[in-house]
């Protein structure tokens, strides 16, 4: 296989993210490890994490309050976001601010891929009930959702974001690891994989694949993503009862 070692480092990125969190430590275990890594090593992309406490206000550096009109929770204040994003915003042009929240748009493949051709990218993670509303609307350009339950912050799903999209980069994957048969890539989930050996505990797997028939064996790949998806996601090949909708 070969490796972004064997690469020379880019000069410049494809994409700089910035991610801004009041937990910034969050970050570190998965940014130095596995794929992302390796594309940060190579120069393909850029990740600055900044930590809202930098900019908070007086002498504890106060990132939150308590909601105008009362009710549980504390609420990020504005000014720490608003000054942090405008220092960034007068060092380079952003494609997107980037809000993660459980009510914003549901993150997809097709969502990855647009974001894969950003030149940069901001990443905003809310943190305790949730950020004052100035911020969405005069800051935050795109809001998106990881999924229909509630996290404790934005941090996770900033990573899901990062993870999809950073893999997508050119030269992420090695070359032997192909990002285009990915499920969901061509409207389908993946077909089911098999490695060595040929029986394991009595399970043998399928013929075809043994075969070295590539045309059949592309039939048949094809033939089980189908059916998968029409098992797992109906609604992706426009079926009325699609299981996920079952919850
Ligand atoms: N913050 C808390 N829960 C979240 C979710 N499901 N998606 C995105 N951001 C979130």
């Amino acid at each position: 296989m070969s490796t972004t070692k064997d690469r020379p480092r880019r000069e410049e990125p494809y994409l700089r993210i910035d991610i801004l969190s009041v937990v910034p430590q969050t970050f570190e275990s998965v940014l130095g490890a596995s794929i992302i890594k390796r594309a940060l090593e190579a120069g393909l992309v850029e990740i600055v994490v900044h930590n809202l406490h930098d900019y908070g206000l007086g002498r504890y550096k106060q990132v939150d309050d308590t909601p105008y009109g009362g009710g549980a929770g504390m609420i990020l204040r504005p000014e720490p976001i608003f000054e942090c994003i405008e220092r960034l915003k007068s060092e380079r042009a952003y494609d997107d601010v980037i809000f993660l929240t459980p009510d914003g748009d549901l993150f997809t493949q097709a969502a990855a891929n647009r974001l894969s051709m950003a030149r940069a990218i901001i990443l905003l993670c809310g943190h305790y009930k949730g950020i004052d509303e100035r911020v969405r609307t005069a800051l935050v350009t795109r809001e998106i959702s990881i999924g229909d339950y509630v996290l404790t912050g934005g941090e996770l799903p900033a990573l899901v974001v990062a993870d999809a999209v950073v893999r997508l980069l050119p030269g992420a994957l090695g070359d032997s690891e192909s990002a285009l048969s990915d499920s969901f890539q061509g409207g389908l989930l993946d077909a089911p994989y098999y490695t060595k050996p040929a029986e394991y505990r009595g399970i043998t797997v399928p013929d075809v694949l043994t075969s070295g028939d590539h045309a059949r064996i592309a039939e048949w790949r094809e033939a089980e993503a189908l059916k998968r998806t029409r098992e797992r996601r109906g609604s992706m090949l426009g079926d009325e009862d699609d299981p996920v909708r079952g919850g």
